[in-house]
């Protein structure tokens, strides 16, 4: 459960992280360094194809990278139960078990040998997702949002000490866009979680996270901030049309850059 309170040790710290692909030969991250705490929700803004993606996918541990990512202290080489991406993709479940066993049966793969305290496990984590009613259900008997929940479920399950999220409400409408992220700060919150989230959306950013960061177009940073409105944010909090209108100034200037205005 969550005290509230922000531990002074970082879960994640990242330093001079350079990521160059070969082909063709790309330099996508450019010095970046930042360092993710306990509970933090570090929302991170930036155009399209500056290197988000990429970033996310480093600290999952799918990309070689050179600079320093660590994860309470261990360098990540390869991806781990420590941190678990939930995508925007909705088929991120197996399509073939029901809801319940979408949660059980990664435990079953990571040791956990007794049966009924999977199950006991996987019901207490759907739980707190409000999802327990569909426990028997398979998933294309779930909406979009809820699938996401049964992956939140899922991460938070495995003991997930970050959950990494690249764009996972986009594709959804304006009102189930609102819905989700209502429902992803009340996990969060209940539970304590530690999240970085990538998003296009300056109101989903300023929604969510404690911390915003803003990446411009050389995969460098170019803003680092905490994020000064009180929660629960609406567009009407003391605060919220300047902090708008500066990241958006920010986020215009690196498009007008990008097409060398
Ligand atoms: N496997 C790859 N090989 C070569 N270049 C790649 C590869 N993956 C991504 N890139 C390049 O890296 C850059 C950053 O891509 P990335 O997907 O990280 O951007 P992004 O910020 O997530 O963009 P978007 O907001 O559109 O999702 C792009 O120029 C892209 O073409
Ligand atoms: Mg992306």
């Amino acid at each position: 459960m969550g005290d509230g309170t922000l531990s002074t040790e970082p879960i994640l710290h990242i330093e001079n992280l350079h990521k160059e692909y070969d082909n063709p030969v790309t330099l996508v991250l450019n010095n970046v360094s930042f360092d993710l705490f306990r509970e933090d929700f570090l929302c991170i803004l930036g155009p399209s194809g500056c290197g988000k993606s990429t970033l996310i996918r480093c600290i999952a541990g799918f990309e070689k990278y050179s600079g320093t990512i660590e994860v309470d202290g261990k360098r990540v080489e390869s991806p781990g139960s420590d941190r678990t991406m939930v995508f925007q993709d909705f088929n991120q479940l197996f399509p073939w078990i029901t809801v319940i066993n979408n949660i059980a049966y990664p435990l079953k793969i990571n040791g956990m040998k007794d049966k009924a305290e999977r199950l006991k496990k996987a019901e207490t984590y759907l739980n707190k997702v409000g999802l327990s009613e569909y426990r028997d259900y398979y998933p294309h008997q779930l909406s979009g949002g809820m699938k996401q929940r049964v992956a939140i479920a899922r991460a938070m399950a495995l003991g997930s000490r970050i959950i990494l999220m690249d764009e996972p409400f986009a594709a959804l409408d304006a009102m189930s866009r609102n819905q989700m992220q209502d429902e992803l700060l009340r996990i969060k919150e209940g539970e304590g979680m530690t999240v970085l989230f990538i998003t296009h959306n300056i109101q989903e950013a300023i929604t969510l996270g404690n911390r915003i960061m803003v990446m411009g177009n050389s995969g460098n940073i170019i803003e680092h901030m905490e994020n000064p409105i009180e929660k629960p944010v609406t567009p009407a909090s003391p605060g919220y049309s300047e902090l708008w209108k500066h990241l958006n100034r920010l986020l215009r200037n690196e498009c007008q850059l990008e097409k060398g205005q």
